[in-house]
């Protein structure tokens, strides 16, 4: 029997601490006005000293099971993507679970850096599809202040903290019909590794590090291989992309939201941006977006929802959902 995995409900977490561009600009050299003309970005949320990336994590996840109308006992697999994992090991997802009282099934951790949402979702549509798993929490969390050069004023103003979440169920063919998760693309090129990365790891210099960023270089990349993904992901699923009703972009910087927008000839009232309220939340952003866009009621049941994201590795890649 052929089964889909069902979109069931969207969950949000931004910590209460804002940090403003006017803030920043006290910090480091840079303005306001360049912040936002550069990248559209207005604020984004800081972690309380006491928070980790596995509070976030918990905080969106207990959202999205609210708005899916689950509980902890129908979780049997909670894939975690992230960059800032609580610690070395045990994976975060580890402590969400044992934090949300999940007892069944796996849990563990994505690292794709900000494409890590769309690796977590491809990795559980593909258990969900199938039978390993029945009901899954998809989890974009991260904590990038603390891996952040609070000096370096090319990346410090760019990336904020912040969690989303997504819960996903098994549905035999028939009965979901036409929703759930129709395709998937992800992609990896670890040529450009150097292009966004972080210089510290317990391997290879026994720190956390802080990170590094070509920006430039990263700029380019994005939008020729966010619009090659989502090219991709509609001719998998065998749609065309005019009749997606809403994009919903990794929310890196409002230029490459615009960019790939006007490369595809996507009118920019389909895409969802929520740059401007959190900055580059990287695993985060592509949840965070869904949820507004979920909340606020422009994404309706039936709508064909296309996500996308590229990052550190270089990662990208794309997925096309019916809601
Ligand atoms: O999430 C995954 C991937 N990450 C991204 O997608 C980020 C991709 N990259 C970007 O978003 C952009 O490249 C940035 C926002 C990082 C930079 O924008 P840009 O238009 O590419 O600027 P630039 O790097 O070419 O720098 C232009 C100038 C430089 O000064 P000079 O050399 O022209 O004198 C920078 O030093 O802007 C300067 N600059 C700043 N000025 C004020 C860099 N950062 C700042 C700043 N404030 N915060």
């Amino acid at each position: 029997m052929s089964r889909r995995s069902v979109f069931c409900g969207v969950g949000g977490y931004l910590p209460d601490r804002v940090l403003s561009n006017e803030e920043l600009s006290a910090r480091v050299d840079t303005t306001d006005a360049w912040i936002r003309e550069r990248t559209g970005i207005r604020e984004r949320h800081i972690a309380a000293d006491d928070q980790k990336t596995s509070d976030l994590a918990l905080e969106a996840s207990k959202r999205a099971l609210a708005h899916a109308g689950k509980s902890a006992d129908d979780i049997d697999l909670i894939v975690l993507a992230t960059a800032t994992p609580d610690l070395t090991f045990p994976a975060t997802a580890a402590r969400v679970q044992a934090a949300l009282g999940v007892t069944k099934g796996a849990a563990f951790d994505v690292q794709a850096v900000c494409s890590g949402f769309i690796f977590a979702l491809a990795t559980a549509d593909n258990a969900l599809v199938r039978g390993q798993a029945q009901c899954a929490l998809v989890i974009g969390a991260e904590t990038f202040s603390r891996i952040l050069d609070w000096e370096d004023r090319a990346t410090c103003v760019l990336f904020g903290d912040g969690a989303g979440a997504v819960v996903l169920e098994t549905e035999p063919e028939k009965r979901a019909g036409d929703r759930g998760v129709i395709s998937t693309f992800i992609r990896t090129d670890g040529r450009m590794h150097d292009l966004l990365f972080v210089d510290g790891g317990p391997s290879q210099t026994g720190t956390v590090g802080k990170l590094r960023m070509q920006g430039n270089a990263v700029f380019r990349q994005a939008v020729e291989h966010i619009s090659g993904a989502m090219v991709e992901a509609c001719a998998r699923g065998g749609v065309d992309l005019q009749d997606v009703d809403w994009f919903v972009p990794h929310q890196a910087n409002q230029r490459i939201l615009d960019g790939v927008a006007r490369r595809l000839g996507i009118p920019p009232q389909k895409v969802v941006s929520t740059v401007a309220e959190h900055g580059n939340t990287s695993a985060a952003s592509v949840p965070l977006a869904l949820d507004a866009a979920v909340r606020d009621g422009r994404i309706q049941p039936g709508h064909l929802v296309l996500v996308e994201a590229l990052g550190g590795g270089l990662t990208w890649g794309a997925a096309l959902i019916r809601v």
